[in-house]
C-alpha cells in the first residue's frame, strides 16, 4: 500500500468534470459526477494543494441549434439561459468550481481552431467525401437521431437512424427503409459532402503507451491513467480496430468554423474537451495563473478528468490523442463512474424517475444528497442506486442521528453551565477517545485520495458511534444534577465536542455547508486537513443552534409529486378483465392470455368503459376497514372523485399521494359502508399485497382518456 505522507509536497492539480450539455437541465444523474469531483477537490484543497476545478457548459451541436429555433430565439440566448440555470443548480449543491465557462467562448474558439491546425500539420486530418441523408426542405444534413424509418433487419417502424429499439440492430441511416426527416417530415435524399476525419488509427501506438503510462506522483502513488475496468474496455476497442473519426459537420451548424474550409464546422465533440482548457485559460487570466505550466508537454502539474462511463471513448481515445499530437500534455488520470438509477430504475422521464436538481432543492436539503451519494461512491464504475427509503434512513440515522447528535446532546451544558468554555484538563479516558479519532486521519486520507468515499463515511460513522457510546456512558444530563460532578461534566462535554470537531473536519469535503455552520458554532477558523493533529483547549464556543434537521417522508413525497411521478394500479375488486382487455380485442399468446382468456367482452362493450388518467391528490386510511384507502382522485377538467380502493396492504398513503394512475370513470357510484365510491382504480396482480397500481408514463395529465 502506498504510504502517502500526511503532509506531502504541495501538488499542482487541475481537475475537471464533464461539461453538461446546454440543451437540458441538471438532474440527479449529473450530480453523481459533480458531487464526486467536488468532494475530491475540496479534500485536495483542505490538504493545502494548489488545486483548481473547472467546468463549462457544452453548447454546440444540432440539438441546441434546433431547440433555439423552436423557441424562436438565438442559440446564444438559449445557452446563456441554460448556463445561468446550470450554475444556479450547481451552486445550490455546493459544487465549488473555481471557474465555470462556456464552450462558445473566445478562448474555446482560438484553442479549438489552433488544435485543428496543428493536427492537420501533423498529417492527421484526412478529407474525403461521404454520402449522407439530407433534408431537402430544411436544407441540412440529418444527424442519425433526426431520421426515422423502418428497421432494415426486423422491419419495426419508427426507428432512429442509427439503431433499432426493437431488435437492437445497428446500421447506417442510409440503410433505413422509407426514412423521413424528424425535423420537417420530408423524405431525405442522399447527398455527398466532404468531411474531415481525424486519423485515430494512426495514433494507436501512442495510445497504447499512454494507457501503460503512470508516473510517480509527488504524493508517492504511482497511478495508471484508467481504472482496470476502463482499461479493459479500451483494449477491446483496440482489438476491434480504431476507426477514423469524423470531426466535421456541414452548415447549418451551431459551432466553430473549420479554418480554411468555408461552410464546414468542427463537430461538437472536438471542441467539447477543449472546453476544459478554455475554462482554465479564462481562470488563468482572472487569477494570474501560468496556463502553460499546466498544459505544456512534460508539465509536472497533475491533470484529472472525472467522467461517466458513457463518454469513455471520447476521453480515453480521442482526447489524449488530440492533446498529444497537438503538442500538449496528456491527462494523468481519467476517473470513470457509473450511472445513477432511482429506486432501481434507469432515470427516465417516462418512468417519472427523472428528477431535476432544481426540484430536489425545493424539497430536500442538498447536502443530504451529497452525503448519500458519497456513502454510495467508490473507485469503481458500477452504477449506483438512489433508493429513497435508504436515503431517508442514512441521513436520519447516520448524519443526523449519529454525527449531529453528538453536539446536540452535549453543547447545551457547555453554554448553560460553563459560560461556553471548554476545558483543556482532560482525563486519560478522554484523551484515549480523542486519540482514536485522530488516528483515523491517515486512513481517511487514503480513502478520499482514492475516491473510496463510502469507506471513508463508514469509518467516520464508526467513530461517531464510539463517541456516542462515550457520551451515553458519561451521562452528562444525569451527572449535572449530582453534587461535585460539575468538572466531570465539563470534561465529558469538552471531549465530545472535540471529537465532534474532528468528525466535522473529516466530513467537510462531503458536507461543506454544515461544516461551515459547525466552524461558526465552535468559533474556529475554517478546518484544514492538518488540523486533525490538534485539539481545542480551554476554548470558548458559541451557543448551540440547530445544525441539521431530519428528512421527513412527506418531503420525499412532495419531491416525487412535483416531479410528476406516476403509477397505474388497480384498487378494488374485479378490474382484471378491464386491465387485460386494454391489450386488444384478441387475447395474445403467452402470459397475457391467462386473465384475458377468462373474459369475453366485445370491442363495443370495452369501448363503453371510460378509462381516465387520475392524479391521486389525497389518500387516507379508512377507520374500521383494514384493506381500504380512501382516495381523492383528480380528473383535471373532469373534477374530483372519491374512490375506496383495496390497496392498503401494499401502499401507505404517503407512497401514492401525487402519483398518477388510471381509473374507470363511468361506473355507477356505489354506496359502501364507509361512503360512496365513485369509480375504480386499476392495478395489476392478484390483490392484497400482490398488487401494482398502474401508472401512465410521465407527461400524461389528469383527465386524459385512456384508449
Ligand atoms: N456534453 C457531454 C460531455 C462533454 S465533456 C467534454 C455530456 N454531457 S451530459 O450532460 O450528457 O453529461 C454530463 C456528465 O454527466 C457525463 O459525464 C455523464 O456521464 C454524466 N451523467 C449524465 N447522466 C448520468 C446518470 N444518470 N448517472 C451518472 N452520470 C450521468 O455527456
Ligand atoms: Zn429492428
Amino acid at each position: 500500500m502506498a504510504t502517502a505522507p500526511m503532509i506531502d509536497a504541495r501538488r499542482k492539480m487541475l481537475v475537471t468534470s464533464a461539461l453538461p450539455y446546454a440543451n437540458g437541465p441538471i438532474h440527479l444523474g449529473h450530480l453523481v459526477e459533480y458531487v464526486q469531483t467536488d468532494i475530491w477537490v475540496r479534500f485536495q484543497k483542505m490538504r493545502g494543494h494548489e488545486c483548481y476545478y473547472v467546468c463549462a457548459d457544452d453548447t454546440h451541436g444540432t440539438p441546441v441549434m434546433l431547440r433555439a429555433e423552436q423557441e424562436g430565439i438565438a442559440p446564444e440566448a438559449l445557452i446563456a439561459r441554460m448556463q445561468r440555470e446550470h450554475l444556479r443548480d450547481f451552486t445550490a449543491f455546493g459544487i465549488g468550481f473555481d471557474h465555470y465557462h462556456s464552450t462558445n467562448s473566445e478562448e474555446s474558439r482560438s484553442l479549438s481552431q489552433d488544435i485543428y491546425r496543428r493536427l492537420k500539420a501533423r498529417g492527421l486530418i484526412e478529407i474525403r467525401p461521404i454520402e449522407q441523408l439530407y433534408d431537402p426542405v430544411r436544407e441540412m444534413f440529418l444527424p442519425d437521431r433526426y431520421i426515422k424509418g423502418e428497421c432494415p433487419r426486423c422491419h419495426a417502424r419508427d426507428q432512429y437512424g442509427d439503431s433499432c429499439e426493437q431488435c437492437g440492430a445497428t446500421y447506417d441511416p442510409t440503410e433505413l427503409i422509407d426514412p423521413v426527416s424528424a425535423i420537417s417530415g420530408a423524405k431525405p435524399v442522399r447527398r455527398q459532402s466532404e468531411h474531415h476525419f481525424f486519423r485515430l488509427g494512426a495514433c494507436r501506438e501512442f495510445l497504447e503507451d499512454w494507457l501503460r503510462s503512470g508516473r510517480e506522483r509527488r504524493g508517492g502513488k504511482a497511478g495508471a491513467p484508467l481504472q482496470a475496468e476502463a482499461a479493459n474496455k479500451i483494449e477491446e476497442w483496440f482489438k476491434s480496430g480504431l476507426r477514423d473519426w469524423d470531426i466535421s459537420r456541414d452548415a447549418p451548424y451551431f459551432g466553430f468554423e473549420i479554418p480554411d474550409a468555408p461552410g464546414k464546422y468542427l463537430y461538437v465533440w472536438l471542441d467539447a474537451p477543449i472546453g476544459y482548457m478554455a475554462s482554465f485559460k479564462a481562470l488563468c487570466a482572472q487569477r494570474g495563473i501560468d496556463f502553460n505550466a499546466f498544459w505544456e508537454a512534460g508539465s509536472d502539474a497533475e491533470l484529472y478528468h472525472f467522467i461517466g462511463k458513457d463518454i469513455l471513448y471520447f476521453h480515453a481515445l480521442f482526447w489524449p490523442a488530440t492533446l498529444h499530437f497537438s503538442g500538449y500534455r496528456t491527462p494523468d488520470r481519467i476517473n470513470v463512474h457509473g450511472f445513477l438509477t432511482v429506486n432501481g430504475q434507469k432515470m427516465s422521464k417516462s418512468r417519472g424517475t427523472f428528477i431535476t436538481a432544481e426540484s430536489f432543492v425545493k424539497h430536500i436539503e442538498p447536502e443530504y444528497l451529497r452525503y448519500y451519494l458519497a456513502a454510495k461512491l467508490n473507485d469503481r464504475i458500477e452504477d449506483i442506486d438512489l433508493n429513497f427509503d435508504d436515503f431517508l434512513a442514512r441521513v436520519n440515522s447516520d448524519l443526523v442521528g449519529k454525527f449531529i447528535n453528538i453536539a446536540s446532546r452535549t453543547a447545551g451544558f457547555i453554554t448553560t453551565r460553563f459560560a461556553g468554555r471548554l476545558t483543556a484538563d482532560l482525563t486519560e479516558r478522554d484523551r484515549a477517545l480523542l486519540k482514536t479519532v485522530q488516528d483515523a486521519a491517515p486512513g481517511l486520507t487514503r480513502c478520499y485520495e482514492e475516491r473510496r468515499y463510502g469507506e471513508a463515511l463508514r469509518q467516520i460513522m464508526e467513530l461517531a458511534d464510539l463517541t456516542n457510546a462515550y457520551v451515553n456512558d458519561e451521562q452528562p444530563w444525569a451527572r449535572i444534577k449530582e453534587a461535585g460532578a460539575e468538572q466531570r461534566v465539563q470534561q465529558a462535554c469538552s471531549t465530545a465536542l472535540n471529537a465532534f470537531r474532528l468528525l466535522t473536519l473529516y466530513l467537510k469535503p462531503v458536507i461543506p455547508r454544515i461544516a461551515a455552520a459547525v466552524e461558526e458554532f465552535l468559533g474556529i477558523a475554517p478546518l484544514r486537513w492538518a488540523d486533525a493533529g490538534e485539539l481545542l483547549g480551554a476554548h470558548l464556543v458559541r451557543p448551540y443552534a440547530h445544525l441539521a434537521q431530519r428528512v421527513e417522508k412527506q418531503q420525499i413525497a412532495a419531491l416525487l409529486v412535483a416531479q410528476g411521478q406516476g403509477t397505474v394500479a388497480q384498487v378494488s375488486a374485479p378490474a382484471p378483465a378491464v386491465a387485460d382487455a386494454k391489450n386488444g380485442k384478441t387475447p395474445k399468446k403467452g402470459s397475457e392470455q391467462t386473465a384475458a382468456s377468462t373474459v369475453a367482452i366485445t370491442a363495443e362493450e370495452f369501448a363503453r368503459i371510460d378509462l381516465r388518467v387520475a392524479l391521486i391528490v389525497d389518500a387516507k386510511a379508512v377507520e374500521g376497514a383494514d384493506k381500504l384507502l380512501e382516495l381523492t382522485l383528480d380528473l383535471g377538467e373532469g373534477g374530483r372523485r372519491t374512490v375506496f380502493a383495496g390497496i392498503k396492504s401494499k401502499y401507505a398513503p404517503q407512497d401514492i399521494i401525487g402519483r398518477h394512475t388510471v381509473m374507470v370513470a363511468n361506473l355507477t357510484p356505489r354506496k359502501m359502508r364507509f361512503g360512496v365510491s365513485e369509480g375504480m382504480v386499476l392495478a395489476a396482480g392478484a390483490g392484497d399485497g400482490d398488487l401494482w397500481l398502474i401508472e401512465p408514463e410521465t407527461g400524461a395529465r389528469a383527465g386524459m382518456k385512456v384508449k
